[in-house]
């Protein structure tokens, strides 16, 4: 990018980012999540490092705070409440140290004799004249809403937002409806506070603090997570508008001028700072006492002894931020040293000893580059965004899928937009909002494609269906996804035949469906690439051992459209296979009616009729038949009782299991002959809950169903 195209762009982004930290700061409103403006205010970070001439004082990343809001009272903050500065890896952690230590070394004196300066040197590494290590107190970081709060005599008298860091707003009504906070302050006995190292004279100057004198502490009001979920679940029954995150419901609650309606949110509050000075040593301390003075702090603050340790807890609890019950967006570190908190001062917005160590975003923006779309095993085409690589949650990000063409509509999306993607857990990141205030007139329209860009065969858009697809039976791509899809983990788990493998078997065309799996023999795998002599036996093996497949499997894994495993196994059970040949099956499929299909539980006139259509489709049963030449044959359904013993019981999973996953978790399930449904109802028989159970696990308690954890769960299917 030249400096007169960055210059464009940075005022663009500056405009943008402007009016979302005024819609965040100063309206309580949000219409881009946290991550992206992150995003967005990386991006003019780094354009303006590049071209720094291009830096103006208006420029967000020169802005402390927002203007106050005037419907409430104006408070004038003891100190100024300041931020924090945030760093997003180790590297910037290592660089915040080492400038810690740079800061705490005095200056040399101005050198008066040439000697001077080599007396006044010392060895590499050094740490600070003191000779201090930096030890660190780590606190999660919470996201919800900075509120200071005044005691004076002991008794709660005022609680104020941040606004613009020197004024905030009067909120105490609001503030005191919460009860986390002590409406007076706990007097802790002398013992108490001995123990956590206080002095006679430290202890005499709390006391008279609490007693006649003033005691401030700050600390973050939270929304909890069930309290969010509860509340928009009420919003959407009313048909009101949803809160859009837990911070915004913190804020719009202490921003409401009804103190009733307030209280009815529930709100936490949490204290990270104790602002009287009664001369403890460390922050650590300052959190024992400000605990033992009646306030919350958060149980999972721990103290660390070097950066190794902060290390460990940020990547701790970067991986198990969701078991937490409320929203975290990082850890907060704090030089645990008190002393050293005035020798290394402030620095602009905010202090040199603390820091923002950031969890990896999991939402950033980027430029669409380019549509493609991607043939599925059925034929329906999947839009995918090809984006300018971006990290996303710790993984670089190159595509994004778009669902179908309704979804490019709903987002209005153009190639060459700047979007907001959101990458959750492991799932194919998604593109969630187009800024289209950010376009520069390179947009294009994205077309639809009326030929399958696999094939060249006709597309074509199933009425009442959102997707297109492509019709054409032989479509390379529709049938290599078939392939792959019958040795996938699900169908038949068939051992290193992975998708790059088949792909090559398919174009060396040993293979073109899915009985020629059970043709193949050794000597047709060696000469190919990735095969060696052991390589081939082994897969040859694998296949021959899926020989016999799992009534279930076999279903699932002909690629019946919209037949998952749930349908695969309701079918498995409504067929009375006594053989196992392939050919009695089709008899059996051909036997049952459109209608007995859909009398089904959970399955519809769609379902069934794509069913049907399959079975009495004269490709497909030439390729049934093919299998059975070629030696597949149908497990007998056992009737050995361990194997069934969840025979006839449903299980309803709700929350995430540590062990295994979902989809392993519903297999175990099946295996042993047992069902799993979606909802909770009298006739479940049990609600697995993992971490962080939904609205499932309430109601299976209303009903009084029967709740396993996962433990439990474990131990019933091995
Ligand atoms: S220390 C100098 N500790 O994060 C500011 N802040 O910009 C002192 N926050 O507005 C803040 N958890 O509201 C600190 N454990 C924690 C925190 C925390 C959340 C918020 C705070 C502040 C923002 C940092």
């Amino acid at each position: 990018m030249n400096k007169e195209q960055a210059e464009k762009r940075i005022e663009k982004l500056k405009k943008e980012i402007s009016y979302h930290r005024y819609l965040y700061h100063v309206l309580d409103k949000i219409e881009i999540s946290d991550a992206a403006l992150d995003s967005l205010k990386n991006e003019l970070d780094k354009l303006e490092k590049k071209f720094p001439d291009l830096i103006t004082a208006d420029s967000p990343t020169q802005r402390v705070g927002g203007k106050p809001l005037d419907k409430f009272r104006k408070v004038r903050h003891s100190a100024p409440m300041m931020s924090l500065f945030d760093a997003f890896s180790r590297d910037d952690m290592i660089d915040w140290e080492k400038r810690m230590e740079k800061n705490l070394t005095p200056r040399p004196p101005f050198p008066t004799s040439p000697l001077t300066p080599l007396l006044n040197r010392r060895g590499g590494g050094e740490r600070s004249e003191t000779g201090e290590r930096l030890d660190y107190y780590c606190e999660l970081k919470l996201d919800g809403l900075a509120i200071a709060l005044i005691y004076e005599k002991g008794n709660f008298t005022q609680g104020a937002t941040r606004g613009n860091g020197l004024v905030g707003e009067g909120v105490t009504q609001n503030v005191k409806t919460i009860e986390a906070i002590p409406l007076s302050l706990r007097l802790p006995s002398e013992k108490e506070l001995a123990k956590i190292g206080l002095n006679v004279d430290q202890i005499k100057k709390l006391q008279q603090a609490i007693n006649g004198g003033n005691l401030e502490v700050r600390g973050e009001a939270i929304m909890p997570d069930k309290v969010f979920d509860n509340l928009n679940k009420k919003y959407k029954k009313q048909g009101k508008r949803l809160l859009a995150n837990s911070r915004n419901g913190a804020a719009g609650s202490i921003r409401q001028l009804n103190p009733r309606l307030a209280a009815e949110r529930k709100l936490d509050y949490y204290v990270y700072d104790l602002m009287s000075d009664f001369g403890l040593e460390r922050q650590e301390q300052r959190m024992e006492l400000v605990k033992l003075l009646g306030f919350k702090v958060v149980k999972h603050n721990k103290y660390c002894k070097n950066l190794e340790e902060v290390f460990k807890f940020h990547g701790h609890w970067e991986k198990h931020r969701d078991k937490l019950d409320f929203q975290c967006d990082g850890v907060a570190v704090k030089v645990n040293k008190l002393a050293l908190w005035s020798r290394l001062g402030v620095v602009g917005k905010g202090p040199r000893y603390m820091m923002a160590y950031k969890f990896v975003a999991e939402q950033a923006t980027t430029k669409v580059k380019d549509v493609v779309w991607q043939v599925g095993r059925t034929g329906t085409l999947t839009p995918i965004a090809v984006l300018d690589s971006v990290n996303v949650g710790g993984a670089a990000i190159s595509h994004a899928t778009l669902h179908n063409v309704d979804e490019i509509q709903r987002l209005a999306l153009k190639i060459n937009d700047t979007v907001i993607i959101e990458r959750a857990g492991d799932v194919i990141p998604k593109v969630i909002r187009v800024l289209p205030k950010l376009r520069d007139g390179t947009e294009k329209n994205i077309k639809t494609p009326h030929v399958c860009p696999m094939c060249g065969g006709k597309v074509v858009r199933v009425s009442g269906e959102v997707a297109y697809r492509c019709v054409n039976k032989n479509c390379y791509a529709v049938n290599l996804r078939r392939l792959i899809h019958w040795a996938s983990k699900g169908a038949l788990d068939i051992e290193g035949l992975g998708p790059k493998i088949i792909e090559q078997l398919v174009k060396e065309q040993l293979v073109s469906d899915i009985s020629d799996f059970y043709s193949l023999e050794a000597g047709d795998l060696k000469p190919l690439e990735r095969f060696a002599d052991k390589s081939a036996k082994n897969l040859i093996k694998a296949i021959a051992d899926k020989k016999e497949i799992d009534l279930v499997r076999f279903i699932f894994g002909l690629g019946i459209r919209h037949v998952g495993e749930e349908s695969a196994m309701l079918l498995s059970k409504k067929l009375e296979v006594r053989s196992q040949k392939i050919s009695d099956l089709v008899d059996e499929f051909q036997k049952i009616t459109i209608e007995v299909l859909e009398e089904m539980q959970d399955v519809g006139p769609i379902v069934a009729k794509s069913i049907f259509d399959w079975f009495h489709d004269n490709r497909n049963l030439k390729l049934l038949n093919k299998l059975e030449r070629n030696g597949v044959v149908i497990r007998q359904q056992t009737t050995d009782n361990r194997q069934q013993s969840l025979a006839g019981k449903t299980f309803v999973l709700t929350g995430a299991l540590d062990s295994l996953t979902r989809d392993e978790a519903k297999r175990k399930i099946r295996e042993l002959g047992g069902n799993v449904s979606s909802a909770v109802s009298k006739k479940t028989d049990f609600v697995v809950a993992g971490a962080d159970p939904g609205s499932k696990y309430d109601k299976a308690k209303k009903l009084g169903v029967k709740i396993v954890d996962e433990d439990e769960f474990l131990k019933i299917t091995t």
